[in-house]
């Protein structure tokens, strides 16, 4: 068996600082500064301030990485880095300071992709908790603010793109209804908390993709069904009641999952998958993971998806974690000077 190799892994692709320290599929740290609150009031993140942002935050989030692991620099036998896909002046941040260090303290650096970061946040293990044994062809659902991709798996480390959103990502459908609702940013997870108090049946937003015969979703019809169904309860009216935002926030959840479990329910039948794997923001959200838990029960699949919350959205202890199952699979660290940001990275793209 291949020693674990202890890893400190960085991700800076948007707009969270983040450092971990992983040993073989453990997590031994994994801090997360987020910037939120700066681009809070652009309603979306500004890559040149999310670049100052990382330059300010770096060294401290690294060293706390390293002091909640217990482990000196010493200690770290590996670095791995984001290189994309992402923003780039973010990213710049992360490759850069992986360089750095590289030349510092005489480490190898493996260049790692965000989104199969997100694959591989399903693996991760903190504490005690087992880690599953996939069954393939498995089939990855990544849902966050800027991807909505159903990736095909006929084992880990192959990839192949087989349906995505034509227009927003389901991250980015939460935010803007949020936006509409003036509810703040990132909307995830304040709109997901007022569907649950709602009642999902008051209003008939439409199923996004319903009878749509590929493997694509799409999500900006469904914003503008959203837009125009509050400016109709509105009427001449101010703002909506908190029970219209919640009955409202709780119908657009039930239709825009249904829109996902709709193709989701299609690939399973075509490509006989036998296991799904549930990665990205978005996979914070505690009713879609269990809708695709009955789903999967019901269709004798393995489920499996991140730990814990920290590891859904963007965070480097799933970008150390990949970089250890990449090593296992024989990838090589890249030269330090050829380390370089690649923010349109693409599936199956050389790294
Ligand atoms: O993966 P991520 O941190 O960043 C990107 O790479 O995009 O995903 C962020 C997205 C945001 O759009 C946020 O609104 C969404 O994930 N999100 C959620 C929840 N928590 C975060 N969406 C639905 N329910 C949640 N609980
Ligand atoms: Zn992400």
């Amino acid at each position: 068996m291949t020693k674990e190799l202890k890893i400190l892994a960085i991700d800076t692709s948007c707009d969270d600082t983040s450092v971990a320290v992983t040993c073989g599929y453990n997590v031994l740290s994994n801090v997360i500064s987020s910037q939120i609150r700066y681009h809070k009031k652009f309603g979306g993140v500004v890559p040149f301030l999310a670049k100052r942002l990382h330059q300010e935050k770096i060294d401290s989030v690294i060293e706390l990485a390293l002091s909640r692991a217990g482990l000196k620099w010493s200690d770290i036998e590996a670095l791995a880095v984001t290189v994309g896909p992402g923003l780039a002046p973010a990213l710049e941040i992360g490759v850069e300071k992986s360089k750095l260090l590289s030349a510092e303290f005489g480490l190898p650096i493996y260049a790692i992709n965000h989104m199969e970061g997100h694959i591989s946040s399903c693996l991760a293990q903190v504490g005690k908790k087992n880690r599953p044994e996939l069954i393939y062809p498995a089939l990855s659902v990544l849902v966050s603010g800027g991807h909505t991709e159903f990736i095909y798996m006929p084992e880990f480390g192959k990839y192949e793109l087989i349906g995505a959103t034509l227009d927003d990502a389901l991250g980015e459908a939460y935010d803007k209804v949020s936006k509409m609702l003036n509810l703040g940013y990132p909307g995830g997870k304040i709109v997901s908390k007022m569907a649950l108090e709602g009642d999902p049946s008051v209003y008939e937003l439409p199923i996004p993709m319903r009878y749509s015969k590929d493997y694509n979703i799409s999500y900006s019809g469904l914003k503008n069904a959203v837009r125009l169904l509050i400016e109709s309860i509105k009427g001449d009216g101010d703002n909506l009641t908190l029970r219209e935002m919640q009955d409202l926030s709780a119908n657009f959840e039930n239709v825009a999952h249904e829109g996902l479990l709709i193709k989701i329910r299609k690939i399973i039948r075509d490509f006989e998958v036998r296991t799904i794997m549930l990665g990205g923001g978005v996979s914070a959200n505690v009713s879609l993971r269990k809708k695709l838990r009955s789903l999967s029960i019901k269709n004798d699949l393995l489920f499996v998806c991140p730990a814990n919350l920290k590891l859904c959205t963007d965070n480097a202890g799933m970008i150390g974690v990949a970089a250890w199952v990449a090593i296992l699979r024989g990838k090589k660290p890249t030269v330090a000077s050829l380390v370089d940001r690649k923010p349109g990275l693409d599936w199956n793209d050389e790294i």
